[in-house]
C-alpha cells in the first residue's frame, strides 16, 4: 500500500506515526516533511499548497490513499482534485471544507439546522458592526470568517476592543481577505472540549474527546496560539456529553452538509463549550486537531487505517466502533522564543536519549528540519511530547519531563497542561 500525508507539523507526525503502526509494510510518503516525519517517510518535494503539482504527483506514483492534514489545502479543493484524478482521499470537498474556512457559513448552517451556538450576526460594512457593538455592549467575541491560522478571532471584554478588533478587520485589513466579512458573537463562558469524528457523511464515529491549551501562557494567560498542549480523556466528556456532541450537533451538522448537496466526508471537529446553558458549539473545524490529534491517536487502539480507507474509498463506517486504551495521554508543545508572534529559526535541538528512550513518551516533531547532519528548529511550534500514564498526573510529569529535558536556545512551554482536569481530581478528592 501507498500511502501520502500532507501537511508538514506534529499532526502530520502523528497521523504518519500511526499510519506505520497499523501498515508496517506500507510505502509512506510526505509533503516535505519536518525531521521526524523524514524518519517514517519517504519525501516528496512539493508543498502542502500545491494542489495542481500534487494531484499530478498521486495519480503518477498510484497513490492508494492520501491523508490531508492542513485546513489550506482542503478548502482549496485538493480532495475534489484528487478524487477527479482517481486518487482515494481522506479529507472533504472544497465546498464541505467551508464549514471551517467561512465562519459566516458555518453559523449559518448551525442557525439552519438548529445547532446549539453563540447567537452571532455577520457584517462586512463597518458602520453596521460599529453600530451592532454598541448596540449590544462587551464583552463579545470579534472573529474573522476566513481562514486565519487560529489567531482569528479575538475575544472583548468591552465594546471599545470590539470596536478596535471590528475596525482592524473590517477596515485595516489585518487579516487580509479572511477578514473582509466578520463574525460577532456573543461571548460564552465556561470549559473548551475538541470532540473529533471520522466520518462518512452519515455516520460519526467519535474519537476520544481533548481539552486544548490556545493561551500562551500558564493558567491560560496571554495570547492565543496554534495550542501549547492537550490531554485526552476529559472527564467533563461523559458519556453523556459526548451522546449530545453526536446527537444535537455532530449529526445534524452532517445531515445539513449533505442536504446542500455537499456530505462531509473526513474528520469534522466541533470546538464545543460546555456553558451553563448546555454545549454549544464555538468552531467547527474540517480536519484533525493539533494537538489534540497527538494525544488523542497515541491512546487509539483500533485500526486508524481502516476507518480512513473506508472513508476515502467512499464507504460507509456503520457498525464499526474505535476502541481506546484505558490510559491517560497529555500532549505539551515546545516552542521558539517569541512564538506566537515573531521566532528565529535555525536554532540546534538536542534530545537526550532518555527521552527517546522512553516507551510512555512520543516526541513529534512539528517545525524542524536536518540539516548537515544537525536537527534545528525551523518554525514557531517546534516539537510536540506526549506522555501517556495510568493517570492524567503521571502522563502530566512524563510529558513535563521530556518537555524540560529537550534543549534549543529560547525553547517555552507551558508546565501546566491538564491543569483543570487535575484541579477537578483535587476537588474531588477533598
Ligand atoms: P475560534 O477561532 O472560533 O476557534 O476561536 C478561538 C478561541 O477563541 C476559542 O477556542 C475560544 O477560546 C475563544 N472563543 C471563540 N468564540 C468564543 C465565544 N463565543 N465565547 C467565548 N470564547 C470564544
Ligand atoms: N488545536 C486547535 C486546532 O487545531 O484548531
Amino acid at each position: 500500500m501507498r500511502i501520502l500525508v500532507v501537511g508538514t507539523g506534529g499532526r502530520e507526525h502523528a497521523l504518519l506515526w500511526m499510519l506505520r503502526r497499523d501498515a508496517p509494510g506500507a510505502e509512506l510518503y510526505a509533503t516535505q516533511p519536518n525531521a521526524g516525519m523524514a524518519t517514517l517517510a519517504h519525501a516528496v518535494p512539493i508543498g502542502p499548497g500545491d494542489v495542481e503539482a500534487l494531484t499530478g504527483w498521486a495519480a503518477s506514483q498510484r497513490i492508494d490513499l492520501a491523508v490531508v492534514g492542513p485546513e489550506a489545502p482542503l478548502a482549496a479543493g485538493i480532495a475534489d482534485r484528487f478524487r477527479h484524478k482517481g486518487v482515494a482521499v481522506f479529507g472533504p470537498t472544497a465546498e464541505a471544507a467551508r464549514i471551517e474556512a467561512s465562519k459566516a457559513f458555518a453559523k449559518e448552517l448551525m442557525a439552519e439546522a438548529g445547532i446549539p451556538t453563540a447567537e452571532h450576526r455577520t457584517f462586512t460594512d463597518l458602520e453596521e458592526a460599529l453600530a451592532f457593538i454598541r448596540e449590544r455592549g462587551g464583552p463579545l467575541v470579534v472573529k474573522a470568517s476566513g481562514l486565519a491560522a487560529g489567531k482569528g478571532a479575538v475575544v472583548c471584554a468591552t465594546s471599545d476592543e470590539a470596536t478596535a478588533a471590528a475596525s482592524t478587520m473590517l477596515r485595516d485589513r489585518t487579516f487580509g481577505e479572511a477578514g473582509k466579512e466578520v463574525v460577532i458573537e456573543e461571548f460564552m463562558e465556561g470549559e473548551e472540549l475538541s470532540v473529533f469524528a471520522v466520518t462518512d457523511g452519515e455516520e460519526a464515529l467519535v474519537l476520544l474527546p481533548a481539552q486544548d491549551h490556545k493561551r500562551v501562557g500558564e493558567a491560560d494567560t496571554g495570547p492565543n496560539t496554534g495550542g501549547m498542549g492537550a490531554y485526552a480523556p476529559v472527564s467533563l466528556a461523559t458519556e453523556t456529553v459526548v451522546q449530545e456532541a453526536r446527537e444535537r450537533v455532530l449529526l445534524p451538522t452532517l445531515r445539513a452538509l449533505s442536504d446542500r448537496g455537499c456530505p462531509f466526508k473526513g474528520l469534522l471537529y466541533a470546538g464545543l463549550m460546555l456553558t451553563g446553558d448546555g454545549l454549544k458549539v464555538v468552531e467547527f473545524n474540517c480536519r484533525f486537531g493539533d494537538p489534540e490529534a497527538q494525544a488523542i491517536l497515541p491512546l487509539l487502539e483500533s485500526s486508524l487505517l481502516e476507518m480512513l480507507v473506508e472513508v476515502a474509498e467512499g464507504g460507509s463506517l456503520k457498525g464499526r466502533e474505535p476502541s481506546f486504551r484505558t490510559a491517560a495521554a497529555v500532549t505539551t508543545v515546545l516552542a521558539s522564543e517569541g512564538y506566537p508572534g515573531d521566532y528565529p529559526k535555525g536554532r540546534e535541538i538536542e534530545i537526550p536519549t532518555t527521552v527517546t528512550d522512553n516507551p510512555d513518551v512520543l516526541v513529534f516533531h512539528a517545525g524542524t528540519k536536518r540539516s548537515d547532519g544537525h536537527l534545528l528548529t525551523a518554525g514557531g511550534r517546534v516539537m510536540a511530547v506526549t506522555g501517556i500514564g495510568s493517570t492524567l498526573a503521571e502522563a502530566a510529569g512524563k510529558s513535563r519531563d521530556a518537555a524540560a529535558a529537550i534543549r534549543f536556545e529560547g525553547k517555552h512551554f507551558r508546565k501546566d497542561i491538564g491543569w483543570r482536569e487535575m484541579a477537578r481530581d483535587e476537588r474531588n478528592k477533598a
